[in-house]
This record gives structure tokens, sequence and C-alpha cells, in this order.
């Protein structure tokens, strides 16, 4: 199935670890995403260790499967000007691209939005040690599924497409 369409937010995930090639792959297709002049001001901090990600639900209200994820990726970013403004444009396309790639391959995912809330900047920044020039963007939880979900339905609702105009 289309990974794009079966992309779901997993947020039961079996004790089972990862592989560091999988990793990797999602870490390439998160690399493959278009950026604003080619600008690619993404980094990625990678935790597997279950202490670090029980940490997570101590600053983040909304991430408890953390507690049984295999992986977090801290999705970040380093402005290369003050007036970098489509840096969270080209994070939030790394970002799907890793949910899309971890879809592909049967693993499990879920987005945690951080930026633009201080106080998860905040918590992100002393988890990671991030230095002050870069932002972090969202946390990705990831593991093998222990829940499925239907795909939503392939039919875009009609009411939100416009031909040429908003009048359609
Ligand atoms: C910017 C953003 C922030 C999100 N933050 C959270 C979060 O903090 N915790 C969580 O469990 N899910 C979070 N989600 C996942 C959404 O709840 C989920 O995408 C939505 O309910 C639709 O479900 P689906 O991903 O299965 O299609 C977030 C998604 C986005 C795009």
């Amino acid at each position: 199935m289309n990974p794009i369409l079966a992309r779901r937010s997993i947020r039961r995930f079996a004790p089972r670890p990862l592989e560091e090639e999988d990793l990797s792959a999602l870490l390439a297709a998160a690399l493959a995403a278009p950026s604003a002049h080619n600008q690619r001001p993404w980094h990625f901090v990678v935790s597997t260790r279950k202490d670090r990600l029980e940490e997570i639900p101590a600053f983040h209200p909304y991430s408890s499967m953390m507690r049984t994820a295999a992986a977090a990726v801290l999705v970040c970013g380093e402005p290369a000007s003050k007036d970098d403004d489509f840096l969270p444009q080209d994070l939030a396309a790394a970002t799907e691209n890793l949910l899309v790639a971890a879809t592909a391959r049967g693993i499990g995912s879920c987005w945690l939005g951080v930026y633009p809330k201080e106080s998860l900047i905040e918590g992100c920044r002393r988890w990671a040690h991030l230095p002050q020039t870069v932002i972090p963007f969202a946390l990705v939880a990831l593991g093998w599924p222990e829940e499925t979900k239907a795909p939503h339905p392939e039919e875009p609702d009609p009411s939100r497409i416009h031909r040429e105009t908003w009048e359609r």
C-alpha cells in the first residue's frame, strides 16, 4: 500500500529494538526532503536508550508512547541567518518524510509537536543539550507497532478542494 496513504500515528510499540539499518534508511528519507534555497538546515538527535526515552514525558505532556518506543528522533534546525523564515516548513518536510519512510518499512511512528511552544523547546534543549543556535522542531516516536489503524479515506473531501479560485 502507498505508505503516504497508509501512515497513521502509532502510540503502542512492541518491546523490540530497531536495526541501525532501519534508522539509517529513515534518516536518509528525512535528508531527502526539499528545503527553501536548498539550505538543508536540519539536524537529527537520535535516541535509542530506554532511560533517555523515559525522560521525555517529564517535559512533553503528550508523549507517553515514548515509554514503549524503540527510538526517538528530535528533528532540529539551525537557521542559516536571522531571516531564515522557511525553517519550520523545511523541518516539517523532513519530519513527514521520516514518518512515511517508517510506514514503508512497517515501523510505527508518531509526530510530537515541539516548535513553537516555548516550554517544549526548552525541555528539548535541555534533554538533548542543544546549543542556543539550534531550534528543536519535533520529536518522532518510532518502534514496531503493537496496534493497527485503518488508513484515512482516500477520496478527498470535495468541500476542501477549490478549483482555480476559492469559489470553485
Ligand atoms: C504538528 C503536530 C503535532 C503533533 N503532536 C502530537 C503530540 O504531541 N502527541 C501525539 O500523541 N500526537 C501528536 N501528533 C499526531 C496527531 O495527533 C495525529 O497526526 C492526528 O491525530 C491524525 O492522526 P494520524 O497521524 O493517525 O493520521 C501531532 C501531529 C502534528 C502534525
